[in-house]
């Protein structure tokens, strides 16, 4: 007699939830998610397609590591000039792109909007002006990475030009040809040419913020690609994910938590038991602290050393003061506070922690800072978008159900 089998009694192709349960790890902590050629990650180096962040953090510029991101190779000296020529000709917006961020001004000056939901729909509405939106072959994808490397900083600026309510610098040309990426982006958001340090700092936090692996935006923006989505779609969800202050975001956090500690302790509290205390209180309230701790470093990340220096660096040579403290008094708040946590937390500084006090003291606004972010990271997501598109296989995890059993609807 044969006996016959029901659906739900065939043998499970998929694991069964012991075998899930095992698997399981929240937050995907520890999990391989894919291959990569572009990044690597390991406890004690990061790595650009071969490149050493400390390598390219003192011999490379930023259109050098964004080339070798997207085309995939160092570039040769004629080869950096063809792209940057590129990107400078790319600069400016389509009329809508920048009318639509003219509009914006009402929603950010509500607190409707912040800078990183305007540069997400700017992003979307972009898509729309790119005659190669819907096209993923590697030839508009690559077209469309340089669209959007050359177009993100013109509206990042603009935007901050619309929020300080005066007129739109380079709107013609997306800024001023002669300038680099770096130090563009600062002249349209600031009306002010910056120096040769200044704008050299700017290009290494741009540098070490290009691209890290399968972190959680790029993650998104490979998840979206995988769909076979196109690249706006994808840029617009990466930018979504940035936001979020337990990733770019925290750059903001980060500045404003030493804004409030500064506000608690003055400037003679700097250096004393009152930060202790502070950071006494912040731990007892199980608060966490922004620009602190890592999903993958547990003994630091290499690029914090790298921009605290920098950073540290300019800031002894700023005259004045930056929301009322000298620049170098920021520093020294921010090592007190580094020293407290790794002391009693033994946790360890991210990249975001010394880039709030690097772009402070650059007098950039704080709700610029994740938006600048992403004017950088738009190389690594459209090398990952590239990456996946060329190699594709729906990304599709599983889960284990945690509902009640079954039950009938008419039970
Ligand atoms: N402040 C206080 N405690 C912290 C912090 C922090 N910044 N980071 C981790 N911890 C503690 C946690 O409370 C937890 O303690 P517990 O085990 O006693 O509960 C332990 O360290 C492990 O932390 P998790 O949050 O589980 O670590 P996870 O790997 O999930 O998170 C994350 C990593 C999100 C970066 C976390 O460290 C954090 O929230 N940091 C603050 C936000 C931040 O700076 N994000 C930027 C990341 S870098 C980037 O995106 C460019």
């Amino acid at each position: 007699m044969t006996t016959q089998t029901s659906p739900a009694a065939k043998p499970a192709s998929k694991p069964h939830d012991a075998e899930k349960a095992a698997a399981f790890a929240k937050g995907l902590e520890g999990v391989i998610g894919g291959q990569t050629a572009v990044c690597s990650i390991e406890q004690d180096k990061l790595i650009y397609r071969g490149y050493e962040i400390h390598d390219l953090a003192e011999h490379a510029t930023f259109e050098e590591v964004a080339f070798l991101l997207l085309e995939g190779h160092k570039p040769d000296s004629r080869e950096l000039e063809r792209f940057k020529a590129e990107i400078v000709a790319e600069r400016a917006l389509h009329p809508a792109v920048t009318s639509f961020v003219e509009s914006s001004g009402a929603w950010l000056a509500s607190g409707r909007a912040v800078p990183m939901d305007v540069l997400r729909t700017a992003v979307s509405i972009l898509g729309h002006t790119d005659p190669d939106c819907q096209d993923n072959s590697a030839a508009a994808n690559l077209r469309k990475s340089k669209r959007l490397l050359a177009k993100i900083p013109t509206i990042v600026g603009h935007m901050q030009n619309v929020i300080d309510g005066r007129a739109l610098i380079g709107r013609e040309l997306g800024g001023d040809p002669t300038l680099s990426h770096a130090a563009n982006l600062l002249y349209m958001m600031t009306g002010r040419k910056p120096g040769k340090e200044e704008a050299r700092v700017m290009d290494v936090s741009l540098i070490l913020y290009a691209e890290h692996e399968f972190n959680a935006s790029t993650f998104t923006t490979r998840v979206i690609s995988g769909t076979l989505s196109d690249m706006h779609s994808a840029v617009a969800g990466g930018i979504g994910a940035l936001k979020g202050p337990l990733h770019g975001g925290a750059n903001e956090m980060a500045m404003e938590m030493l804004k409030e500690i500064y506000a608690s302790v003055g400037e003679k509290g700097i250096g004393t038991g009152a930060v202790d205390e502070w950071m006494q209180k912040a731990f007892d309230t199980k608060r966490k602290l922004m620009g602190f701790g890592h999903r993958v470093y547990k003994n630091g990340d290499h690029r914090a050393g790298i921009l605290m220096g920098l950073g540290k660096k300019m800031a002894a040579t700023l005259p004045g003061t930056f929301g009322g403290l000298p620049a170098p008094k920021w520093f020294e708040l921010g090592e007190q506070v580094q020293k407290i946590m790794l002391t009693k937390k033994n946790i360890h500084p991210n990249v975001d922690f010394p880039c709030g006090m690097t772009y402070f003291t650059m007098k950039i606004p704080v709700p610029q800072y994740t938006p600048i972010f992403v004017a950088s990271r738009i190389t690594g997501w459209c090398a990952h978008i590239m990456e996946q598109h060329g190699d594709n296989r729906l990304i599709r995890p599983l889960s284990i159900y945690t509902g009640p059993a079954e039950r009938k609807w008419n039970g």
